[in-house]
């Protein structure tokens, strides 16, 4: 038997689950359409903003940690697009003509006022854009200004604005969870009653890279000053996996997966706990756009390997092994 990589999530088909996430890798049109060559699934778009929302970037931005000599570990306090509704818009519909097969999901952001939300959706509803991601989860910059991760530990306002945007949007619509809250499925539950089509997860962890000893200055620092920032990469990946399996033990949601994803057997203990299809960001920016080569002959080979058709076969098995603390106790020896 040869399994197929193709999937299907809300009725849209997937080619393979390998999706560019939202990130420097999706910040220009000639960038994934790049990547669609070179067999991406799809891509989730650099976060839209309304345009009026100002993007004061830091520098430098990003940071690594490493264990001997091999980067484990990322952190940024990157903003969103610094590209128009119109730049999307037109790219949007290029990147669809000439990629018909390839999924593309517009991010988006906004201030927390209904019109603001309510009008970006309407904007983007006329594009070929397959669904929207709602990025409430960014964990630097934009809390101070009330958004990002300031939506999304907040369960109420989360429900509110997953409604406007239902009320107007015309294609499904995915909401990205933060990881820096005490119970992320609460939060997918409030979005999932607001009436979300699916979830996406994680998006950064906050952290603090570290500290230099020799200057005593912050690792990722501006003029000897930081602030915290949102890490990402290898040492990230139990929390997502962790987040994900608890995501997928109380909702039905398709669930796009991410979170130090650097290989195939990373985005396949992803959809063992409870993903249908995974998002890459930092592995990326490290190692360019061909790693989907590997990728996706890898997870062929194993599904193959391990007679599955396709990745249904291999969804939630781990959920499937989650317990309580106590029931692990009751357990025999084996
Ligand atoms: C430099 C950088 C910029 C990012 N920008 C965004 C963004 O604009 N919108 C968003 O939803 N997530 C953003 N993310 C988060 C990623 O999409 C992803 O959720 C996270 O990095 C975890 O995946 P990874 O370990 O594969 O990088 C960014 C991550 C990085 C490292």
């Amino acid at each position: 038997m040869t399994s197929t990589l193709h999937t299907n999530i809300l009725g849209i088909d997937f080619e393979n689950p390998f999706l560019l996430a939202s990130a420097p890798p999706t910040a220009l049109v000639e960038s994934i359409d790049k990547a669609f060559g070179m067999g991406w699934g799809g891509a989730v778009l650099k976060t839209i903003t309304p345009d009026d929302l100002e993007m004061n970037e830091a520098s430098p931005r990003y940071a690594v940690l490493t264990d001997k000599k091999r980067i484990i570990g990322f952190q940024n306090i990157e903003l969103l697009s610094h590209q128009t509704i119109k730049y999307w818009c037109e790219g949007i519909k290029y990147l669809k003509h000439k990629h018909p097969s390839k999924i593309i999901i517009a991010s988006i952001m906004s201030p927390v006022d209904k019109t603001a939300w309510q009008t970006l959706v309407k904007t983007l509803n006329d594009t070929p854009a397959d669904a929207f991601e709602l990025n409430f989860s960014c964990p630097h910059g934009m809390p101070e200004k009330g958004i990002g991760m300031a939506i999304g530990t907040d369960a109420e306002v989360s429900a509110q604005i997953t409604g406007w945007v239902k009320e107007v949007a015309q294609k499904p619509v995915f909401v990205k969870l933060s990881p820096n809250v005490t119970n992320i499925a609460a939060i997918g539950q409030a979005v999932e009653k607001a009436g979300a089509d699916g979830l996406a997860a994680i998006n950064t962890v906050q952290g603090f890279m570290g500290i230099d000893l020799n200057t005593l200055r912050p690792v990722l620092n501006v003029n000897r000053k930081t602030t915290f920032g949102g890490c990402s990469g290898p040492i990230v990946r139990p929390i997502g996996l962790r987040c994900v399996a608890q995501l997928r033990q109380t909702s039905k949601l398709p669930i796009l997966g991410q979170g130090g994803i650097s290989t195939w057997e990373d985005a396949a203990q992803y959809i063992a706990a409870g993903a249908d299809a995974v998002q890459i960001c930092t592995e990326v920016m490290l190692n360019g756009y061909k790693i989907i080569g590997p990728l996706l002959k890898g997870l062929h080979d194993y599904l193959d390997a391990k007679g599955f058709a396709d990745i249904n076969a291999l969804k939630n098995k781990a959920v499937e092994l989650l317990t309580t603390h106590k029931a692990l106790q009751k357990t025999p020896p084996s």
